[in-house]
């Protein structure tokens, strides 16, 4: 069975940055959950689906799956990353992640696609909990929200930073109070608070709980 990294936690927090270079350090494959979370809140925008339909939802992400065949939902190159983050999807996806059948699936897609690496890092909200809850190393990645607000400008620069801090907590608030799978830090993850870490910092001590 695969070596399972797990990386979770709110909104803009550095999951993403802080994965690729360990998967960089260690040649692992590297998971981006939120993505298809994100592709599936994007295709139900495009097709005018209400996001309370939870049936129309779950029967379009099951045409998505047969569609995309094992990795397409998870991998595939149509959707630019403006499209998948533009405002409009932030909202839509908090809705669209609620949906237990619809969790049920991407976890699934998940656990198929780790099953083809022999070691991989995965970054989500639920990955440490309830996707791999026995992965042998899991970290909890967190910081002020302001900070997290601070950070997403200076990437991606389109929002504001009021727009961007209220989308943070938001979200935040959504994924930590919704009854499937709520984000929570697993009882044996890592946690740590980055807000006054400097990236190479919280690289540095992610790669030395790896190496432990
Ligand atoms: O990059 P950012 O932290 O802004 O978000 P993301 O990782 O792309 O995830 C987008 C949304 O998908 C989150 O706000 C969650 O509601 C949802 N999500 C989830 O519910 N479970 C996961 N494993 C990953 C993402």
């Amino acid at each position: 069975s695969p070596v399972v990294v797990t990386v979770d936690g709110p909104a803009a927090a550095g999951k993403t940055t802080t994965c690729l270079a360990l998967a960089d350090i260690f040649q692992m494959e590297y998971l981006e959950s939120g993505r298809s979370y994100r592709i599936l809140a994007l295709e139900v925008l495009q097709r005018g689906i209400a996001t309370d339909d939870h049936p129309a939802i779950v029967a379009l992400c099951d045409d998505l799956i047969e569609e995309s065949r094992t990795s397409g939902l998870l991998t595939a190159g149509r959707y630019t990353s403006q499209d998948l983050r533009s405002s409009a999807v932030n909202v839509a996806v908090s809705a669209v992640s609620g949906i237990a059948e619809l969790r049920r699936r991407v976890t699934e897609l998940v656990r198929i696609w780790a099953g083809g690496h022999t070691r991989c890092v995965v970054e989500g909200r639920d990955i440490g909990t309830v996707v791999f809850p026995s992965a042998p190393v899991k970290f909890y990645l967190t910081a002020a929200p302001e900070v997290r607000a601070d950070r997403r400008v200076a990437q991606e620069g389109a929002s504001s930073y009021e727009e961007v801090l209220e989308d943070v907590i938001r979200r935040d608030r959504a994924d930590m109070s919704r009854a499937a799978s709520p984000l929570v830090p697993a009882d044996d993850a890592v946690t740590i608070d980055t807000t006054e870490l400097s990236l190479a910092q919280v690289v540095e001590h992610m790669a030395s709980v790896c190496r432990s």
